[in-house]
């Protein structure tokens, strides 16, 4: 009897451990110096994650640890990479060509704070033999069952996810090179998108202070080169001091003095306003820090800080409470992947909290949404200065298409996260070493001043508001008509 239940419980115990090793070969991922193990399969969006190369190369690098020791010489490790890069990019271009229409479709009348040109059109790609409308007729399970979501609406893979990092425009790498001698290129990688889907560059500064002045970049890109000269007399020593701070470069996990870099010369590192580029956005991109495995961070889009006075959350899905917490944060941990470890060895600059990073964040509390001249002071439309059709898209916004929830005036953000469950419409796969699978709640980011902050998403998946709307209409599962998604278009270009 005894040995009876002895073999059941045996029985149960091996059942058990076969069931958890399963779960680690499909979950688990690499390291952060990963070998890019995807990189076989060029051109390819959909991998199985059933690929037994992936799932057994998972199970052996299963660590939430980076390696300390790096046992190649920089040399080795550079024309390692350097000989991969081609064959990298080819990869993420021919995914960016398979979701999306790239081309140069400028929007009439309409472009962005400072004169760029926006980009208009849906640009994600539909599968075989669909209209938008006859999608938006389905099902979240039907859509699910016959593979049909639109591969742009899918999580969108950093250019190599196996390795991630800070990635820089080449028009920001040019201008920093430029003005400080400092070179942000890496080796390994370049930018992903068309700079046409990218915001302006130098993006406008708006100060809460000086509404009076309008832009006070002069169109310059502020660096420690001019931010003296540009802002003396505007702000006071204070503001100047955490100015200095936002332009100054600290040690970085891909730029470093050491020989674990991606720069090909020893880097001082990177400064705030590399990617919140006049205290806006350039579009650089960066992992998340947050996730592990490393095929289930997310690529994220660095966002504009205009507008961070009146927000109350701060990172797409960190939550942290205040802009000092956030600024502490990006140069402790998300500068290093969230890894004390090898923050400590690459030279992690410490802020003090009182006389550094609140001098910080003073400054970028002082960053205003762009002017938006049709609206009034609820922050809806002047109907005497709005067109038609922008009135019909605000009356939908507000009504049937239920924006407001979520989005409520004046800023158009209810400072608060939404998961939109967007994995009702896919099954989890891996596209380029990503994982896409659900992306959990996320910040609801405001829309003020929104036309001047492509590529939209945390992540950056979707390029232009017309793509928005389409996203939000299969989410929302809206079923609006052609007209109405033209109309909200139009209001979302008026906030
Ligand atoms: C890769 C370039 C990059 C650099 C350099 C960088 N950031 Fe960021 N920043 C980002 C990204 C990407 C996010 C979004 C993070 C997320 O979604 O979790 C972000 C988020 C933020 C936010 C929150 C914004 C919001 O709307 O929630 C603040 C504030 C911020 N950064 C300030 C800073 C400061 C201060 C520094 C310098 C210490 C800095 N950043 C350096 C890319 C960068
Ligand atoms: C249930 C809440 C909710 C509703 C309803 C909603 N949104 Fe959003 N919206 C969000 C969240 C959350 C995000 C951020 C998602 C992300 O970054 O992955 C977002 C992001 C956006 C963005 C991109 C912002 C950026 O900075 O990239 C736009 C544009 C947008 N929404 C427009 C709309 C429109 C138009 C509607 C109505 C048709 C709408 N939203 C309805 C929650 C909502």
């Amino acid at each position: 009897m005894r040995q009876r239940i002895l073999k059941h419980i045996w029985a149960l115990a091996m059942f058990t451990a076969a069931l958890i090793l399963l779960g680690m070969v499909y979950a688990q991922g690499s390291g952060l110096d990963s070998p890019n193990y995807s990189s076989d399969n060029i051109g390819t969006d959909v991998e199985t994650i059933q690929d037994p190369d992936i799932a057994s190369d998972a199970l052996i690098k299963r660590s939430s640890y980076a390696p300390v020791v790096i046992t190649e010489d920089f040399e080795t490790i550079m024309a390692r990479y350097k000989a991969s890069k081609s064959e990298t990019m080819q990869r993420q271009m021919n995914l960016l060509n398979e979701r999306y229409d790239l081309g140069d479709h400028k929007a009439n009348g309409v472009t962005m704070s400072r004169g760029k040109p926006i980009q208009e059109g849906v640009r994600v790609k539909l599968p075989a033999g669909m209209t938008w409308d006859k999608l938006a007729q389905m099902s979240p399970k039907e859509i699910q069952q016959k593979d049909l979501f639109p591969r742009g609406f899918l999580p969108l893979p950093h250019p190599n996810h196996s390795e991630g990092g800070m990635l820089f425009p080449k028009f920001q790498i040019d201008e920093i090179k430029k003005q400080e001698g400092r070179d942000l290129t890496r080796f390994d990688l370049d930018f992903d998108l068309p700079d046409r889907f990218l915001p302006e560059f130098p993006g406008p500064i708006y100060l809460t202070t000086r509404s009076d002045l309008g832009d006070v970049s002069r169109g310059k890109l502020v660096t420690n080169q001019n931010y003296f000269e540009l802002f003396n007399g505007i702000l006071n020593p204070k503001q100047l001091e955490g100015l200095r701070l936002l332009v100054t470069p600290f040690p970085q996990q891909q730029f470093n003095l050491l020989e674990d870099r991606r720069s090909e010369h020893p880097s001082l590192g990177v400064a705030c306003f590399d990617c919140h580029a006049n205290g806006h956005t350039n579009g650089a991109t960066h992992l998340v820090g947050d996730i592990r495995p490393q095929e289930f961070r997310h690529r994220i889009e660095t966002p504009t800080l205009r507008g961070v006075n009146i927000q109350r959350l701060f990172g797409s899905q960190r939550a942290l409470k205040t802009v000092e917490d956030f600024t502490e944060f990006e140069q402790r941990a998300a500068y290093f992947d969230g890894d004390p470890v090898i923050a400590t060895k690459k030279g992690v600059n410490i802020l003090e909290r009182g006389s550094q990073v609140h001098f910080m964040a003073e400054f970028q509390e002082l960053l205003d949404f762009p002017p938006a001249p049709k609206l009034d002071i609820y922050g809806e439309l002047d109907l005497n200065k709005s067109s038609e059709s922008e009135i019909r898209g605000q009356e939908l916004f507000f009504g049937k298409a239920r924006c407001y929830e979520c989005h409520p005036a004046p800023y158009y953000t209810d400072n608060t996260m939404h998961n939109l469950k967007a994995e009702r419409f896919y099954k989890p796969r891996m596209v380029n070493g990503m994982m896409a699978s659900a992306d959990g709640p996320i910040k609801t980011f405001p829309l003020r001043g929104i036309k001047d902050s492509p590529p939209y998403l945390h992540d950056g998946r979707l390029l232009t508001l017309d793509d928005t709307v389409e996203f939000f209409n299969m989410i929302q599962e809206l079923k609006l008509n052609k007209k109405e998604k033209n109309d909200l278009v139009e209001f979302l270009r008026t906030l």
